[in-house]
């Protein structure tokens, strides 16, 4: 065999090496090619092994071939058996993903029930025209009761259970005492929400914390009624908790006459009584009244020439009823397994 004949024998098998590889898909068939162009017995290891039968000047071209040729295969190998392995883990891993199971749920924020309750409250009201206003957490016992109509040493203040800070403040025990303030600053006609945190010497349990919300309301017009009162207040039992049966109730609190209780229909037991409405059928939701003209003249406004009505809305408890809470304290307590359900 001349060296020209040789030459091309090394090259057809490096050809013929490529093509066989890049048709190959599994790990084992590339390591077959492999041995066949590679192992032992190959064409390519014979003439090497029988290089010194060879004429010395052309026995360096041909070992440098056969070595170029072994590397290509080799590199050629090589690449396609690390491709094979990518392309499979790919697959091993997609195989691994059931489409059908639901996916990873992403966590979102969203605002504390509180204030959800409080923000639709809002927006029912300015719907109606009103307004919402602000008053300090830290009032003057003045604002708080006595423009209330709860003289000191009056009984009535006892309702109330009261902080005292040494400066002679007190944390406000109810949004009432943005009333006058309100109408101080305002002329009338008035309408107006101020929600807002209240703060009572009370023990702590399932229903009362020393801390609490409440949305006061006040509307002033010059022939405001009783039925506008009705007729707004059982508007807004039914749109905020979905109440469809209502009752007014006789009440006393001094800076509304007459004062009343807005109960509604119990949302748990729908009126057959459970343990929530302490078997009455009933839960009472607003306590409100007709502004007392004491507290007109307060306010210096004239109660011959106008009238009014005022509620309060222990706020918590709408919130409670509104999502079947029974503690209190779960909803201030920020525990996020608690919160996150909402
Ligand atoms: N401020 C009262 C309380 O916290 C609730 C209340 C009763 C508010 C009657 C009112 C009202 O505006 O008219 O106990």
């Amino acid at each position: 065999m001349n060296s020209d004949e040789i030459l091309k024998k090394i090259e057809n098998a490096l050809n013929k090496a490529k093509v066989e590889f890049n048709e190959e898909i599994t790990e084992k068939g590339l390591e077959e090619i492999y041995k066949n162009y590679l192992g032992k017995n190959s064409l390519l290891n014979n003439i090497l092994r029988n290089i010194s039968g060879y004429e010395p000047e052309i026995r360096k071209t041909v070992g440098m071939s056969v070595n170029n040729a072994k590397i290509q295969i080799e590199e050629t190998y090589q690449n396609l058996k690390e491709q094979l392995k990518v392309k499979n883990s790919m697959l091993n891993r997609s195989l691994k993903i059931d489409m059908t199971l639901p996916g990873i749920k992403l966590k979102q924020f969203h605002t504390h029930p509180i204030t959800a309750v409080l923000n639709d409250t809002v927006e029912f009201f300015t719907s109606m025209g009103f307004e919402v206003v602000e008053g300090p957490e830290i009032e003057t016992t003045h604002y708080n009761f006595d423009a209330l109509n709860i003289p000191d040493n009056h009984p009535a203040r006892d309702i109330w259970d009261t902080f005292y800070l040494k400066n002679g403040l007190i944390p406000r025990t109810h949004t009432s005492s943005v009333q006058v303030r309100t109408m101080e600053a305002k002329k009338p006609p008035l309408r107006v929400i101020a929600p807002g945190r209240c703060y009572r010497y009370e023990s702590v349990d399932a229903t009362h914390l020393f801390m609490f919300n409440q949305v006061e309301g006040l509307f002033v017009d010059k022939n405001a009624k009783l039925s506008d009162l009705k007729g707004i207040l059982e508007a807004t039992v039914k749109r905020l908790l979905g109440a469809k049966k209502t009752r007014f109730r006789p009440a006393f609190y001094p800076f509304v006459e007459p004062g009343l209780d807005l109960d509604i229909e119990c949302v748990f037991c729908h009126g057959k009584g459970c343990s929530v409405c302490k078997f009455s059928g009933w839960i009472e939701v607003i306590p409100c009244g007709m502004v007392h003209p004491k507290v007109f003249e307060y306010a210096g406004i004239n109660p011959a020439e106008y009238k009014g009505f005022a509620f309060g809305m222990g706020f918590d408890r709408l919130v409670m009823l509104k999502y079947n809470v029974n503690d209190l304290r779960l909803l201030y307590s920020g525990n996020l397994d608690v919160l996150n359900q909402f």
